[in-house]
Parts: structure tokens; sequence; C-alpha cells
């Protein structure tokens, strides 16, 4: 090859070498474009992702708002409703309470037979009454999430016996069995909220009264086989009956407020539908479980497991003996606006041998505080004028013109507007009674106070 030749090779190779080059940048240039109009479309992507993203989270924001404050709504209902339904329930059961200790004042008088079958219809009427107020003291209660147990030790055994004892009259009333079957095992004492577990049994037991027409009723109560989940110890009560039973499509809805298995149920049975919402917020507040077993026509099973605790105490013989109302003849001063009241409490008092002044307000306690002596004071806590909180802080002042500064007052309070134990200690009070007014407390109290201090 000549030198030409070979020159001209080289020059062909270099062009062939440039034209590769230039497609190479070609379409290298081409492909940055394309990954450049790629690289675009993606941020404009990843844009619109965070545009949509940042709208969703403020609508969700702006609906999690709107669902605050419909949630606060619904609450401030739900308290508006519940202390509605508190104060109502306590305007109705001061009267009532009135009407309920009168009967059973006049019920120990010697009365006509026809007086005291009347007598026996109004007191029944306002029991019933009574008991309708309380359940729905009892279910606002539940549903403002104020509902509290006591722990205090009691005697099971005394408590299950006067529970068939009051039941048995309704029962014997229908021709209906009402059987015990307690075992022996039952611990004789425990420690618990005593009301809650009579209220529980009490609408158990009622129920299966009333929707039984014939057959029995049945209470078993036994220490509980399985441990409950808290660890704590359990009783197995079972309340059965050979009843009309429930449909198995109401089984669950029974438990809800207000629901009857069969709406003929108010008419033909009474009730308002809430003693099992009450007692099975009552079981499960307190840690157990409540079930219901049931065929049509055939009967019912309710089934609790209990929690219980053991007594705090060594058992105090006394406790268990029937309670004594010995002769209090003391001087008492009793405060309280409501006649009714003043009523009531006086008889009471009569009966026991006290003597009694009485007091329309505290101002008026206080007048008659300057002038007499006496042993001690009832004193109401809600009074016009001037309340009872005021009356004993007066009274315990030095400087006022009362005779006895160191006077014990006890201070009866209304259960709905219950002032708490340090707003009475702080006043100065020494002890309190919530109304109505129970006569074995009342009287308990009132001789600690009085007698054994003498
Ligand atoms: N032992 C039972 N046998 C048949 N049905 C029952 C029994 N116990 C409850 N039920 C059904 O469950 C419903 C709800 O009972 P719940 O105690 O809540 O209300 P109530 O007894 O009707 O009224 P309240 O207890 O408020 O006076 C009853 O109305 C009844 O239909
Ligand atoms: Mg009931």
């Amino acid at each position: 090859m000549t030198n030409d030749s070979k020159y001209d090779a080289v020059l062909r190779t270099l062009d062939r070498e440039r034209q590769a080059r230039r497609s190479a940048e070609k379409i290298i240039e081409e492909k940055s474009l394309e990954i450049y109009l790629v690289n675009q479309e993606l941020l404009e992507l990843n844009q619109d992702l965070e545009r949509r993203i940042a709208e969703r989270t403020q609508a969700i924001e702006a609906s999690k708002a709107e669902l605050e404050i419909a949630k606060k709504i619904a609450e401030d209902a739900t308290s508006a409703k519940s202390s509605f339904l508190s104060n109502m329930s306590h305007e109705i059961r001061t009267p009532l309470n009135g009407i309920i200790s009168i009967s059973e004042l006049l019920l120990d008088e010697k009365l006509p037979e026809k007086a005291m079958g009347m007598l026996g219809s109004i007191k029944y009427s306002a029991d019933n009454l009574l008991k309708i107020i309380n359940e729905i003291l009892d279910f606002s209660k539940i549903e403002a999430g104020k509902i509290s147990f006591e722990a205090i030790d009691f005697d099971l055994h005394r408590l299950l016996k006067e529970l068939i004892k009051n039941l048995e009259f309704s029962a014997k009333a229908k021709g209906i069995d009402l059987i015990a079957d307690f075992d022996k095992d039952l611990p004789a004492r425990i420690n618990g909220d005593p009301v809650k577990l009579s209220q529980i049994l009490t609408n158990l037991i009622g129920n299966a009264i009333k929707f039984t027409l014939n057959g029995y009723v049945k209470l078993i109560v036994k220490k509980s086989d399985t441990d409950l989940e808290n660890g704590k110890m359990g009783l197995y009560i079972c309340v059965k009956d050979s009843g009309i039973g429930i449909p198995k499509e109401k089984l669950e809805s029974i438990f809800q407020s207000f629901v009857q298995s069969d709406s003929s149920t108010t008419r033909h049975f009474g009730g308002t539908g809430l003693g099992l919402t009450i007692s099975k917020n009552f079981v499960e507040l307190q840690g157990g479980t409540i079930k219901v077993e049931s065929e049509l026509n055939k009967g019912s099973r309710f089934i609790i497991h209990y929690p219980y605790s053991s007594c705090k105490k060594e058992q105090d013989s006394s406790e268990s003996k029937p309670y004594e109302f010995i002769p209090l003849p003391i001087k008492v001063l009793l405060v309280e606006d409501n006649k009714l009241n003043q009523f009531v409490a006086s008889q009471f008092l009569h009966k026991w041998k006290s003597t009694v002044d009485i007091a329309n307000n505290g101002k008026e306690a206080v007048y008659l505080l300057s002038k007499n002596k006496y042993d001690v004071i009832l004193m109401d806590v809600q009074m016009p004028e001037m309340n009872g909180l005021e009356a004993s802080r007066l009274i315990r002042d030095k400087n006022s013109n009362v005779l006895q500064h160191n006077i014990p007052i006890i201070a009866l309070t209304a259960n709905a507007f219950e002032k708490s134990r340090k707003e009475i200690a702080d006043a100065g009070m020494n002890e309190f009674i919530s109304k109505p007014l129970r006569p074995e407390l009342m009287h308990g109290i009132l001789k600690t106070l009085t007698l054994d201090r003498k």
C-alpha cells in the first residue's frame, strides 16, 4: 500500500469514528432529553402528589376538628341530660321518700283493717315509683361515668336471706316457689358494695318472678370455680326460672337500655327496661361478667361471676345482731327547711323519746342556739337564708353568740347534690347522714355522738 492510500485509510477510519461518536453523542443527547422529560414529569407528579396529600391532610384535619366539635356537643348534651335527670329525680325523690316514711310510720299504728289495706297500696305504689326514679338516677350516673362502688365488709348470708325474705311475698302472691340454694362453703362475710349487689339480685329475681307465670324461681350462690381475670375471688350467682323465656334474637339486646323483649311487656308486666342495663353495668364495672341462657316457654338462667375481696376487719359479733332502738332521751335541734322532712325526722325522734326543736334555716338555728342548750344538731345542708355550712361555721366561731360552740353537728345531705365529706368537715360538722333518712343509721349516729360520749 502506498503512503497515500494508507493516509486515506486512516482518514476514513477517523471519519467513521467521528461519525460513530456523533451518532453516540446524538443518542446520548436524545436519551438525556428523554431522561430530562421523564424527570420533569416525575417532578410534576411528585408535586401533584404532595399537593394532593396536603389537601387530604387539610380535609382530615378539618373533619377531625368537626368531629371534635360534634363529640363535645354530644358529650355536653349527655351531661346536660344526666344532670337534668339527676336533678329531676332528686326533686321527685324528696317528697316520695316523705310519703314512704309516713306510710311506714302509719303502718306501725293500730288502724282499722280497711285503712291498713289502703295504706299498704299507697306504700306499694310509692315504692314502685321510687324504684323507677332510682333506676333513672342510676342510669344517668352510669351514662355520665359517675358511678362509684363502696368497699365495705358485710354479712353476705344476711344480705341473701333478707333479699329472699323481701321478695318471697311477691313470689307467693303469684303462687311461685322462691327457692334459695346457698353453698355451705360460701364465705359468711365479704368486702364489696352490698347495696349494688342487692340491687343486681333484686332486679334479676324480680324479673324472674315477674316473667314466670307458674313454677319456680331459684337463686343459687356458691364460690366460683373459675378465677376472675383480675385474680380476685368470685361468687357464682345463678337466677333461674321456669318462666316465659326470651326469644333467641332478643338475648343480646335485653341488656340495652329501655329494651324489653316484647313491646307489649310494659303493658303486661310494667317496668322501664333499665334494670338489666344497670345490673350489667354494676357487674362489669366491678370486673365481673353476666350472661343469659333462655328457651322460649321453658325458662331463663342469668349467670353472674361476681368479684369480691376478703374482709378487711375481723368480724364484730355485734354487727350481725338486729339493730336495737334503745331510747334516746336527748334534746335535738332539727334544722331543716322542708316541712315533710321536718315531720318525718321528728316522728322518728319522738319515737326514740327525744325532744325536738325545729329551725327552718341556719339563721333560725343560730338564734335558737343563742337562747337554748341542746345535745346535738341535725343540720340540713341546702337551705334558704343561711345554709348548713354557713350556720356550722358560725356555731364553731368562738366570737358568735351561740351558747355551745362544740355541740355535735350532723349534716343531712341530699344524695344528688351531695357535698363532699371534706366540705362538711371543713365547716366543722362532725358526721353526715345522706337522705332519705334511714332510722338505723340516724339512731346509731345520734347515739354515738350523745349517749356514748357521756
Ligand atoms: N327472667 C326473665 N324471663 C323472661 N324475660 C326476661 C327475664 N328477665 C328479663 N327479661 C326480658 O328482658 C327485658 C329487660 O329486663 P329489665 O330488667 O332490663 O327491664 P324490666 O324488668 O322490663 O323493667 P325494669 O327492670 O326497669 O323495671 C324485660 O322486659 C323482659 O322482656
Ligand atoms: Mg327488671
